[in-house]
């Protein structure tokens, strides 16, 4: 098993990971401020945009926001991610040559798993932390729980379909590190840079978890 890298350790912290679709970096400020103020100083940015390298750095020199790169699918995304200051790298699928970047960089990869096959392909890699997505179409949290019982040690973070309204059944699972999802970060309020509502949905966000799962420990 991977050591437990501090980026991790503070995932699981925060217990939720906010993802991020960024039009343009210059929306950054106003999504960092929204973040932080809403005490969710986590951010996913997503590879899916021209934006992303650039929002990554701008998040990255912030210095209060803990922030990884989202929907990495190859290698050079990897280097890119990284050098922009990404902390953390997910994949939507489990991909050896990703990982194995991310392995060379020292900085952890959190690849997509939802069948005992993919995730047994991780732990042949040396991971112990894999993205359950798309988790509400690929049998949500009773899949998920069923799924963790043969793999002991092995922690997922479920993504895909997730919402404050379902938060909670996947947050009891003790196999879940931490729940991703866009719906604290809605890609038209950081369009509009709308700070205020960001903050709120990351309250309310936090709010939902700490009724579920108490945060433990410190974030790193
Ligand atoms: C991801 O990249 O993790 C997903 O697109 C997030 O899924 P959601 O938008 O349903 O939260």
């Amino acid at each position: 098993m991977s050591t437990r890298h501090a980026a991790l350790v503070a995932l699981e912290h925060y217990r939720l990971v906010p993802v991020v679709v960024l039009d343009d970096a210059s929306d950054v400020p106003a999504l960092g401020a929204g973040l932080v103020a809403g005490g969710l100083p986590v951010a996913e940015v997503t590879f899916r945009t021209a934006a992303a390298r650039d929002a990554i750095a701008a998040l990255a020199d912030r210095g209060d926001v803990l922030v990884g790169a989202g929907t990495v699918l190859t290698p050079a995304q990897v280097d890119a991610a990284v050098a922009a200051g990404a902390r953390f790298v997910v994949s939507p699928g489990t991909s050896r040559a990703v990982v194995e970047r991310c392995l060379e960089h020292g900085v952890p990869a959190i690849p997509g798993a939802v069948t005992a096959t993919e995730v047994m392909a991780t732990l042949e890699l040396g991971l112990d932390l894999v993205k359950f997505f798309p988790a509400a179409t690929s049998g949500g949290a009773p899949a998920l729980a069923t799924l963790a019982t043969v793999f002991a040690g092995v922690h997922f973070v479920p993504t895909g379909g997730i919402a404050a309204g379902n938060l909670a059944d996947y947050l009891t699972l003790p196999a879940v590190a931490a729940v991703g999802g866009s719906w604290m970060v809605p890609r038209d309020r950081v369009r509009a840079r709308d700070t205020a509502a960001i903050e709120r949905l990351a309250r309310a966000a936090v709010a939902a978890a700490d009724a579920v799962r108490p945060r433990a420990g410190q974030p790193a």
